[in-house]
């Protein structure tokens, strides 16, 4: 079945920024064929930390990961395709690195589940919300890649 383009909210964590991985990361997600529409580099504050991660905010690893999201900058993205959801959290693999497959950006490029270097909203409702938390509609750019054609039927 062919599914529509969809968009999701994609950001390069500050262990990622930190450790040089803009590129690799950037690299896998238009090498698979997803069009970055928004990107910028921002060092969130505490309260839009709270709120990115608000459906976690009973657990017991919620201070701790706020606390990593606002170490350092992080680098935000809108990223668009087909699927594009279920695409990026297939390129991510599992949160736990030492669970995500070879091939994966955290089974390559991470160990610790607390470090796991980039984060992709896991569903429509998730990508709605989360794009809107990062991103005014204007900062979002319609253009077409050259290979469009080659990479939809
Ligand atoms: P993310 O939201 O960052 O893309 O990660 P995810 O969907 O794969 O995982 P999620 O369940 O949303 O958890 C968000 C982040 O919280 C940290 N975490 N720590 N100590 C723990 O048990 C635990 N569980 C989750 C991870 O850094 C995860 O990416
Ligand atoms: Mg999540």
């Amino acid at each position: 079945m062919q599914e529509l383009q969809e968009r999701t909210f994609v950001m390069v964590k500050p262990d990622g920024v930190c450790r040089g991985l803009i590129g690799e990361v950037l690299s896998r997600i238009e090498r698979r064929g997803l069009k970055v529409v928004a990107m910028k580099m921002v060092w969130l504050d505490e309260e839009r930390a709270r709120m990115h991660y608000a459906e976690h905010a009973d657990k017991p690893f919620f201070s701790s990961l706020v606390s990593f999201i606002t170490s350092g900058p992080v680098v935000c993205m809108v990223v668009e395709g087909r699927n594009a959801i279920r695409a990026m959290r297939s390129l991510c693999g599992s949160t736990n690195p030492i669970e995500a497959h070879a091939g994966t950006m955290r089974g390559d490029l991470a160990l610790d589940i607390g470090r796991n270097v980039v984060h992709a909203s896991d569903s429509p409702a998730s990508a709605e919300r989360e794009i809107s938390i990062h991103f005014d509609p204007a900062e979002i750019l319609d253009y077409e890649r050259c290979e469009e054609s080659w990479l939809y039927e």
